[in-house]
């Protein structure tokens, strides 16, 4: 029977080892994961990619273990050392190629050590790849970390369908092109029969620079080349909309007792200080994120507009991430200090503006602050989807609350119902929050109705069965042309 074999840097488990060496592999609970659910489980289908734990935390008798849990759940491991990790991970995935496809141009190094260890670790994936893939498989790559790796596996195996689906920006021809690898990175990419995009313009910006590039001739959205035909496409992405909505309405039921430590003190001050409005925000650390600028701009608002002193709370969860990059660092640091600067200004006796968390969160207090916010104030300066907003309309069951959404990440191109905003102009986002606060619930409902409809209909797994259908299309009309 042929299987499907899925991709990615990181596996969607998480893989841990305790002190006395028991190993245990949970699958992840994030959006890929899901989505991947049908095509990977229910096809007898294998997950590629990294444990997570690197080769030098490895006994002999560790990694047969962790080899063991992570085949129990139809996954398969790709060795990474301390050195690939800094080279091909932190390095050239996340201080190249990451800050160059979401236009931070002068966050971008191009060191060559990084770019052949990125070339190694593509290898290293091709050859676990190579040996399980057989004649009729088809083959899902994901994301930056492993754009090489489809020209590698289509080498060895040029009757195996491929498909790449590309989760950041694929940014303007005139940033891509200062790239030196620019060459070698999208040809990597055309050993995929179907390249997916998150939106139009990605896609458009990466068929531009095809044509410019490689000088290889573009038809719609189809390219030729050498005897290949290649189909670019866009797929936005969606969440398992029934998980949140559904976790959202058992929430509603919780009596006291049920109730997490972080709702019951939500509760409290919703009741001690009633009328408060809660904004809420939730992303990794990253600077790509618009964090330092979101700050920024609601101490802007609580000056522009001091009648909402004690009458409005920021609640911020940062997740952290990638923290051995400086910039991630630097960013760390200039948040704390934001956050420090804006409490320690405007706070009272009585209220704080800002809180802040730093750490990750479980499912079930995300739904709690999801479902406590009246606004999500989501102010990326760029960002290639965004699942975070949808998760926020999917557990508005109540058809209330407000989205304000920056016009720089792939969710807005569909979410246009959500209040959307520049996330450079302050005096826009301020003007916004004011709004958004102040909206009407006859018109929170509209629009809120109106979203649940889009981000309900285009859920994860539909996102994945397109995906798999097109891909099974593109080499359909290959067998009939030949
Ligand atoms: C983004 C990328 C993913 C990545 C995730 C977390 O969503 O598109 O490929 O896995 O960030 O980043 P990390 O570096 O921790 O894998």
């Amino acid at each position: 029977m042929n299987k499907t074999i899925i991709v990615s840097n990181r596996l969607p488990l998480q893989v841990q080892v305790n002190e006395s060496g028991k190993v245990t592999a949970k699958p992840s609970v994030g959006g890929l994961a899901t989505g991947m659910k049908s095509v990977h489980r229910d096809s007898n289908g294998i997950w590629i990619g990294w444990s997570g734990v690197k080769d030098e935390d490895l006994t002999l008798e560790i990694e047969t273990k962790v080899n063991q849990a992570i085949e129990k759940e139809q996954c398969i491991a790709v060795k990474l050392n301390e050195n690939d990790l800094d080279n091909y991970y932190y390095g050239f995935s996340n201080r190249t190629l990451w800050p160059l496809f979401h236009y931070f141009l002068e966050y971008t190094e191009f060191d060559k050590g990084y770019w052949e260890s990125y070339v190694e670790v593509n290898k290293k994936f091709a050859e676990v790849v190579i040996a399980q893939a057989e004649e009729g498989d088809t083959i899902w790559i994901h994301d930056y970390q492993l754009l090489l790796l489809p020209a590698m596996v289509k080498e060895k195996n040029p009757n195996v369908s491929i498909g790449f689906f590309l989760h950041i920006p694929f940014p303007s021809y005139e940033i891509f092109r200062t790239f030196p690898a620019r060459k070698e990175i999208l040809e990597g990419m055309l050993g995929a029969d179907l390249l997916g995009f998150h939106t139009y313009d990605y896609e458009r910006h990466f068929l531009s620079s095809v044509k410019r590039i490689l000088s290889l001739e573009v038809n719609f959205n189809e390219i030729s080349y050498g005897n290949r035909i290649i189909k670019v496409d866009s797929f936005p992405m969606g969440i398992d909309y029934d998980k949140f909505k559904n976790a959202a309405l058992q929430h509603q039921k919780q009596t006291e007792v049920e109730k997490s430590e972080i709702q019951k003190r939500l509760d409290q001050h919703l009741k001690e200080e009633a009328g408060v409005k809660m904004i809420l925000s939730i992303d990794r650390l990253d600077y790509t994120k618009g964090i330092p600028n979101r700050i920024r701009a609601f101490e802007f608002f609580l000056k522009k507009y001091p009648q909402f002193k004690e009458k409005i709370r920021l609640i911020m969860l940062a997740v952290p991430s990638r923290s051995e990059v400086p910039q991630y660092q630097l960013l760390k640091k200039e948040t704390d200090e934001l956050v420090g600067r804006v409490n320690g200004e405007f706070s009272t006796v009585s209220w704080t503006p800002i809180w802040y968390f730093y750490r990750t969160m479980p499912f079930e207090n995300l739904i709690d602050l999801y479902t406590s916010s009246d606004v999500a104030l989501i102010t990326p300066v760029r960002d290639g989807m965004n699942l975070v907003a949808k998760e926020y309309i999917a557990t508005r069951t109540k058809e209330d609350g407000v989205l304000v959404l920056s016009e720089m990440t792939g969710a807005s191109k569909e979410l246009d119902d959500a209040l959307l905003i520049n996330p450079y102009n302050f005096g826009e986002i301020a003007n916004t929050i004011k709004q958004a606060v102040e909206m009407p619930k006859e018109e929170q409902k509209r629009r809120m109705k109106a979203l649940q409809k889009r981000v309900s209909r285009y859920s994860v797994e539909k996102w994945a069965g397109e995906f798999i259908n097109s891909l099974k299309n593109v080499k359909q009309n290959l067998a009939d042309v030949i």
